[in-house]
């Protein structure tokens, strides 16, 4: 008994140990952007699992002719790295290969379709380990349904909360498992800056801080904390206090869900929120989703590989546009609004039908793009 609680105490310390190195890290951090002001921008493409690849072809089929001057012209690149299929993590047994995140990194920015993660077992998540080593931290997820005046974005914290040691918990064999659940100041201070300096610039005037701090009083006690001490630096928006149970019964309240504006959350709430958020705006197949940090930046679909639509031999049939939706959120973080623009229109044009295959989106998205 007592050398299973010594085995699991000096876990729990190599534990804390890091984690604290990482808070440092984090408050150390200068916020200054590297990087811009370049003349040429390599924006990474990573296929994924599953239907990825199937829409990962037609948005870069879309991009390609939209950003058609830009690309002859050498500003943008579009370069492909392979390698990030599961069959491959699981065969070097590493979430993302060294030679992967080192092409990775030579890139400004990605796009990057789903990849698919092993239930149990000790892989981490590609997404989580890229989040991670890319340190983004910013999950940033517009929802609009423009008919019901819903306007919302999310700031989810990306790069700790639940996430962060969610491979990393303590088994005392044949009792009991534990997670553990991370939140450091300076990892709140700058998502809750996100928040509320995007509401700012937008015009926009509350900011939904919503936590569980009833129950989680350590974390997301500090979360709210945190983010309310933002709050000052911001006079002219309110922020407000939700537990997350009741904030997923108030979106789907159409007398008060308008309301809402912008919302900041903790890692695990935020990733449960979204999709309920792009279910209500048409499906997760719909929303886009942007990882944010001040290096470097990720684009990704908010949606899964979609395994049983693979099994079912109708891969063709997948909804490309959250991808899409996050390429637009590409275009407009690299200065490439006009082009965003353009794609945006076409996309809240063009509705998608279940009975369409993506190359038929794509034509239709095209068309509309008039080229
Ligand atoms: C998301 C996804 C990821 C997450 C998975 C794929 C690790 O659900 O981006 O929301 O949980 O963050
Ligand atoms: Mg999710």
């Amino acid at each position: 008994m007592t050398d299973r609680i010594e085995s699991a105490v000096e876990q729990f310390r190599a534990l804390l140990t890091e984690q604290l190195q990482r808070a440092e890290r984090i408050q150390n951090a200068s916020s200054q952007k590297d990087g811009e002001n370049k003349d040429q921008t390599v924006i990474g493409i990573i296929d994924g699992d599953g239907i990825g690849p199937i829409i990962m072809r037609e948005t870069c089929r879309v991009l390609g002719t939209l950003l058609d001057d830009e690309i002859r012209s050498g500003n943008l690149v579009l370069k492909r790295i392979e390698g990030l299929t599961i069959e491959e993590r699981i065969k070097l047994g590493k979430s993302v290969p060294e030679p992967v995140l080192n092409e990775i990194k030579a890139c400004d920015v990605l796009l990057k379709g789903p990849t698919a993660t092993p239930k149990g077992g000790k892989m981490e998540s590609a997404n989580v380990t890229l989040r991670r080593e890319l340190d983004l931290y910013a999950n940033v997820r517009p929802v609009s349904i423009p008919e019901e005046g819903i306007d919302w974005t999310f700031f989810r914290e990306n790069t700790e909360g639940e996430y962060v040691l969610g491979s990393r918990g303590i088994e005392v064999e044949g009792a009991l498992c534990m997670d553990f659940k991370v939140t450091t100041i300076g990892g709140t201070e700058r998502i809750a800056r996100a928040a509320f300096d995007f509401a700012r610039k937008n015009g926009k005037k509350n900011v939904a801080i919503v936590t569980k701090a009833n129950i989680m009083k350590k974390t997301d006690g500090l979360f709210s904390e945190i983010c309310h001490r933002i709050a000052e630096e911001y006079p002219e928006i309110t922020a407000d206090d939700w537990y997350v149970d009741i904030m997923t019964a108030n979106l789907v309240n159409p007398e008060i869900r308008s309301g809402f504006e912008v919302f900041v959350l903790p890692n695990l709430y935020g990733d449960i929120i979204t999709d309920e958020a792009a279910q209500i705006q048409g499906g997760v197949g719909t929303a886009g989703s942007a990882n944010i940090g001040s290096r470097y930046a990720m684009f990704e679909a908010i949606h899964g590989t979609a395994p049983r639509l693979i099994e079912e031999g109708k891969g063709e049939y997948a909804n490309p546009s959250s991808l899409m939706r996050a390429a637009c959120m590409m275009l407009n973080h690299i200065g490439k609004q006009p082009y965003a623009a353009k794609l945006e229109k076409a996309l809240a044009e063009v509705k998608h039908e279940d009975t369409m295959t993506v190359s038929e989106y794509a034509d239709l998205i095209l068309e509309k793009i008039g080229r």
